[in-house]
Order: structure tokens, then sequence, then C-alpha cells
């Protein structure tokens, strides 16, 4: 695997392993993630390779998660590590080493709320301070290529969503939509609990930094058709990033 980082170079102590991760630099996230609008963002990012390189905290592992493979057991290590990194930074409580709840949703400390994003050799966590009718969700996905964009163009956009991002490839703009399409749902889910296919929402507006995606459906009471959710989104070389900033503005269509 070629991580898509520089990542340094020292094994695990004790293991003839040569697994290890690194903290993302403080800039990497931050046009994605910076603060504004009422929003005070947190964040933390980390790259890693190799077969167990969080495997210091494998003892924080839930008893369910003990059997599952080397690399779920890293991802989601790694998710939580950057979670705990993020809530420190954020000032919330020290040492936050997040349980997990139903449907996979981690439980964030009270006041707090965020969202977890991996794939393979990355991952990050943000948080914010918990608001009324405000949600966050955060993606990191791969570049897709022409054949998986291929396989699941007609899944997850439409001709007229596409045209919006005619300045991208189409593999890139398809991983752009299918990132941003997530980190919509991952804000949400919390609040509706509900699995929506991706033509629930629609891209309505795009530009260098942000793209606008307008829920389709009535996604539940607080969360209506209508309702437009900003999507920072950051492009780099071996992947892209995305993050919701939802906030509820019901709009009666
Ligand atoms: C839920 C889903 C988005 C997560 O996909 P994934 O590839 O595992 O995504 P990520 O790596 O970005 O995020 C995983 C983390 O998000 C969190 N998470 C899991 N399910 C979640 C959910 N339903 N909502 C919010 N966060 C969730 C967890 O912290 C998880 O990591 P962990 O299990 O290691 O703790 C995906 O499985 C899914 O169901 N997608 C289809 C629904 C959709 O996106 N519809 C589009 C509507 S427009």
């Amino acid at each position: 695997m070629t991580a898509p980082f520089d990542v340094g170079a020292e094994p695990i102590a004790g293991t003839e392993i040569h697994s290890y991760y690194r903290d993302r630099p403080a800039s990497e996230l931050s046009p994605l993630l910076r603060s504004g609008a009422g929003f005070t963002m947190f964040w933390h990012a980390v790259g890693f390779e190799g077969e167990m390189p969080f495997a210091a905290f494998a003892d924080r592992l839930p008893a369910d998660m003990r059997q599952v493979s080397p690399k779920r057991i890293t991802e989601y290590l790694a998710g939580r590590y950057c979670a705990e990194r993020a809530l420190a930074a954020a000032g919330a409580e020290a040492g936050c080493w997040l349980p997990r709840g139903s449907d996979r949703l981690p439980i964030w400390p009270p006041g707090w709320t965020g969202s977890i994003s991996h794939a393979d050799g990355i991952a990050a966590a943000a948080v914010v301070a918990r608001a009324p009718g405000t949600a966050l969700g955060l993606d990191v996905e791969h570049w897709i290529n022409a054949d998986q964009a291929g396989q699941i163009c007609r899944l997850i956009a439409s001709q007229a969503e596409l045209e919006l991002l005619v300045a991208l490839p189409p593999e890139r703009a398809l991983t752009l939509l299918f990132s941003a399409k997530e980190a919509l749902f991952k804000a949400l889910y919390p609040s509706t609990r509900r699995f929506m296919e991706f033509s629930a929402a629609r891209l309505v507006d795009a530009n260098d930094k942000e793209l606008s995606l307008q829920l389709s459906e009535h996604w539940s009471p607080d969360w209506m058709r209508g309702t437009v959710v900003p999507v920072r989104f950051l492009l780099q070389e071996a992947y892209v990033s995305a993050a919701a900033l939802a906030r509820q503005t019901p709009v009666a269509l």
C-alpha cells in the first residue's frame, strides 16, 4: 500500500511490525474545517501505514471489535484517536475515547458533536460545540477510477448534477459528489436515523470550495425537503475530503 502522504519510518516499539502513524499537519484540513457562521471547528487527521499502526491503543477496543480484521481495527482506532485529539484541541474533557453507540454512531461527550471518517491510510475527525439545529458530517475518500465511476455513477449522480462539476474529470466529479453526499448523510443520520438513497439530495450549486446540496425529500420533521446544506471540500492528490455543516432551515416547497 502506498500512503498518500509522508509517513515516518519508525516501527512500533517492541514489535517486528513495520507500522506507523503520523499526525497530519495542522494546516492540512484548515480550508475544509475553518470556523465561521457560528461554528468553531476542531479537528485532527492522521496518516498511517502497515499492519497494526495503532497497536498501542488496542486495549481500548470494544469487546466485539477484537475479532474483526486488522484493517477494520486499524481504521476504528485511527478514527477514535483523531476524535480524542480533536476533542482535546477543543478543550473538551481530556483523554476522551469515544464509546460506540447504536448504528455504529460514536457517543460524543456532553456539549459536543462531531464526525469521524477513515479511508486506506488516512483518518480524520472533526468536532463542534453542540447547538440546536446544527449538524456536522465529515467524509474522506480516495479518488475512484473510471471503471469504478462507471459502475456507481447512476446510483450517485444525475446528469444535471455532473454538469455542475464539468471543470473536473468525470471520475473526480463523481468521487467529490459521492463524498459530499456521504458527509451530508453522516451529518443528519444521528437525528433522522433513516437510511437515505443518494437521490435524496441533489447538487444545486458548486464553486471551487463548496457544494450546495438540497434535500430532495423530507428526511425527517427537522430536516425537510428543500433545506440546502453547504458542503466544503478539499481536493488533494490521493483523496478528497468533504465536510457538511447543516443548519435546520425548513423550506416549504
Ligand atoms: C454510513 C456511511 C456513510 C459510512 O460509510 P464509511 O465508508 O464507513 O464512512 P467513513 O469512514 O467516512 O465513516 C465511518 C465512521 O462514521 C461513523 N458512522 C458510522 N455510521 C454512521 C452513520 N450512519 N451516520 C453518521 N456517522 C456514522 C462511525 O464513527 C464510523 O467509523 P467507526 O465505525 O470506525 O467508528 C455508509 O456506510 C452509508 O451507509 N452510506 C450510504 C448512505 C448515504 O450516504 N446516502 C447518501 C444520501 S444523499
